[in-house]
């Protein structure tokens, strides 16, 4: 990898790319290592979108640049595979390739202002934004549900994380208007709006998410080996919570918490109040510190924080944990001011050991 200076896509391109597509990261609001376990999810879309231009190679090699990054990668399709962001560039090409669509050496630019490292998938983003600029370049017709399915491949197969299904779903189909409720099942799914009367805050607790890959993997087979021993399919089967009781330890909490988190979002994808969904924010992040463990001081310290503001309905970690973003459900209107007044207090109270978090959402 190296640098080149920035660029804007005009001047890498000389005369524009043959196609630009983009895709939005996400946020989840309620359903959290439940996609994984065939459940339900309630994320939305961010603002903030990634952007891919295309082109054909001029020579045998692919060529990638991320402005966002300020780092080239040139690699061939008959080499070995390039390093960094090149990992789910390389993904979907090869994926189109499996489907039986040859694809030639290609220049790719990439920029983003989804933030990076915070749980907002911005790597769901990069993929469905790169496979949608396939699809342009290549004249390729691919429905929303099928680019995300492929965008799931490439970061498992290509990026090793087993991840679920949820965030490029959410990269694919949902708006910063709503939330998208999927059954990741059934993939049945539905755009609701937000409870009456809110609208949402997000900020980075400054810990980046380093330590997510393994345990995420760790987590994905404890709940793996609970639906073995249950006897289930998978964790969603469970809709009786008093059948976990009987499993050991760690199964029994890691259970719990799918099975719990299950029903939070299906009770508020019935349309609850600000506050009632609120209360179900505050015991996902309780379930998620708990029982699933996967919330660190910093998070717990900054959702804390968050639910002390009187525009606060309640307040979670978002994504996988270990790191990553805090989301809150806000009065409507005092958003920003709510992640203004407890930004400041995270950042100055010395709690966190001189961690600085920033505001990701409401954007500036
Ligand atoms: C990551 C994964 C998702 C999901 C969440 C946890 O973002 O990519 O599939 O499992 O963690 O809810």
């Amino acid at each position: 990898m190296k640098t080149m200076g920035k660029h804007t896509i005009d001047e890498y391109f000389k005369g524009g790319p043959a196609v630009v597509e983009s895709a939005p990261g996400r946020v989840n609001l309620l359903g959290e290592h439940t996609d994984y376990n065939d459940g339900f999810v309630l994320p939305t879309a961010t603002p903030q979108r990634t952007q891919v231009g295309l082109d054909f190679s001029p020579d045998d090699f692919c060529h990638l640049y991320s402005s966002t990054l300020d780092e080239t990668i040139d690699f061939s399709l008959s080499g070995s595979a390039p390093p960094g962001f090149g990992r789910y560039i390389e993904g979907c090409i090869r994926l189109f390739g499996e489907r039986g669509i040859r694809v030639p050496p290609l220049t790719v630019f990439v920029s983003s202002d989804v933030p990076m490292g915070a749980g907002l998938s911005s790597s769901a983003a990069l993929e469905v934004a790169m496979l949608r600029a396939l699809c342009r370049l290549l004249d390729t017709e691919l429905d929303d549900v099928s680019i995300a399915m492929l965008a799931q491949q490439a970061e498992s197969r290509y990026a090793n994380v087993h991840c679920g299904i949820m965030d490029q779903m959410a990269a694919s189909l949902a708006d910063s208007d709503h939330m998208l409720f999927l059954d990741t099942r059934t993939l049945e799914m539905r755009l609701l709006p937000l409870p009456p009367g809110s609208e949402l805050a997000v900020i980075d607790c400054g810990v980046a998410r380093t330590l997510a890959t393994s345990k995420y993997n760790e987590r994905r087979a404890e709940c793996e080996e609970a639906a073995r021993l249950l006897g289930v399919a998978a964790l969603r089967d469970v809709t009786d919570i008093a059948v976990v009781e009987s499993l050991p330890q760690p199964y029994l909490q890691r259970a719990r918490h799918v099975v719990s988190e299950n029903q939070r979002v299906l009770q508020a994808s019935q349309g609850v109040s600000a506050e009632e969904f609120g209360e179900l924010m505050n015991d996902s992040h309780a379930s998620l510190r708990n029982d699933y463990e996967v919330s660190i001081k910093p998070l717990d310290h900054l959702t804390a924080l968050l639910r002390e503001q009187d525009d606060v309905f309640g307040a979670r970690l978002t994504g996988a944990g270990f790191g990553g973003a805090c989301v809150a459900l806000c009065r409507q209107g005092q958003a920003h001011a709510v992640a203004e007044a407890t930004l400041a207090r995270y950042n100055t109270d010395g709690v966190t050991g001189g961690l600085h978090g920033r505001i990701l959402l409401p954007e500036f």
